[in-house]
């Protein structure tokens, strides 16, 4: 049904739970107003268990999304209206006409965009990464501290960063003077991302579009897969959430066949899932062993992150080939 600025948010808001999604046809700022009113009818409760947490999460997502707004090859054609084109053409890419989008969800395209205009500064590589769309951002730095500080295996002359996403940790390998580094991701989006950021930092790193690893064998693994086992609710959660720790298993236990003979793997995992009670550190450690993997040695570090939990624990693991 088409709504404008007369509309109340309680009105949108029973409309909408009567399975109505709302076209809006009024003023731009109007219509963020009015989400940040029915968000505001959506308390979230981040004491409930994880899994409470998700449901309300997903129900609060169809609600929100349920506000639509008009995009004319990439424009908003309504009064107040920012230009978007930008924003639109990197996350949707070339326009195509007329379309109706949730709100959220250009709101997230614009914050993107401002985002990848500005980038994130990565400490341990005094410089500034540049996510693109859907592309985890490096914003918690200190997992690219453990990366930057923990010894190299003596000699190491190949290394794999798995999962590469913005091209960070490859980034920090190639600066670190490993001469041959290859990067993976088996989203384009994040593929794209990695080789722009090493091209615009001037650093050598071959990036490739695959499932988890090159072809031939590494001195050095690096993967920092998706920390949180549960299902991804949107296309930006793919790189937060894994669905069974897929990532994480699939990784582990065919990591030794990509390693050279005394090759090490550098494992980058919160206990994030620990602390939500969806995997326990002995199943992690079972993991490791499964896959012909012994613990050689551990780094932790403490998230500075403001979202950080009281307690989390980022650790490098040091695995080696038994
Ligand atoms: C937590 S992000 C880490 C990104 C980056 N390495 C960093 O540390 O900032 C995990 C990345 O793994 C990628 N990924 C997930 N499953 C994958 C798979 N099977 N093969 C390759 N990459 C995968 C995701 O697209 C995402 O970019």
């Amino acid at each position: 049904m088409h709504v404008d600025d007369t509309i109340s948010a309680d009105q949108a808001l029973r409309l909408i739970n009567r399975g109505t999604n709302l076209y809006w046809k009024g003023d731009y700022h109007n219509a963020k107003q009015l989400l940040s009113a029915l968000a505001r009818r959506l308390p979230t409760n981040r004491t409930a268990p994880f899994k409470a947490q998700r449901r309300a999460q997903a129900e609060r997502t169809r609600i929100l999304n349920a506000l639509l707004i008009p995009l004319t090859n990439h424009q908003v054609p309504l009064r107040r209206a920012p230009d978007v084109s930008a924003a639109c053409a990197e996350a949707y890419g070339p326009p195509t006409g007329n379309r109706w989008v949730p709100l959220r969800e250009l709101l997230g395209v614009i914050g993107a965009h401002q985002l990848r205009l500005r980038g994130v500064h990565v400490p341990a590589l005094g410089d500034r990464i540049h996510p693109h769309y859907t592309v985890f951002a490096p914003t918690r730095s200190e997992y690219a501290d453990l990366v930057a500080e923990h010894p190299l295996p003596p000699g190491a002359r190949t290394a794999f960063d798995i999962g590469t996403g913005t091209g960070v940790l490859a980034a920090i390998l190639a600066r670190r003077g490993i001469p041959r580094v290859l990067a993976t991701d088996n989203n384009p989006r994040a593929v794209e991302c990695a080789r722009e950021n090493l091209h615009r930092l001037r650093l050598t790193a071959e990036v490739l579009h695959t499932d988890l690893f090159p072809p031939g064998r590494a001195d050095l693994i690096v993967c920092n897969p998706p920390w949180i086992p549960a299902k991804p609710l949107t296309p930006l959660d793919h790189a937060v959430y894994d669905e069974n720790s897929r990532m994480l298993r699939d990784f582990l236990r065919t990591a030794r066949e990509h390693l050279q003979p005394r090759g090490e793997v550098w494992l980058i995992l919160s206990d994030l899932a620990e602390h939500l009670g969806l995997r326990t550190g002995h199943e992690l450690l079972t993991l490791i062993h499964t896959g012909g993997l012994r613990v050689a040695g551990q780094q932790d570090v403490t998230p500075r992150h403001g979202r950080a939990r009281t307690g989390e624990t980022t650790t490098l693991w040091k695995l080696q080939g038994f």
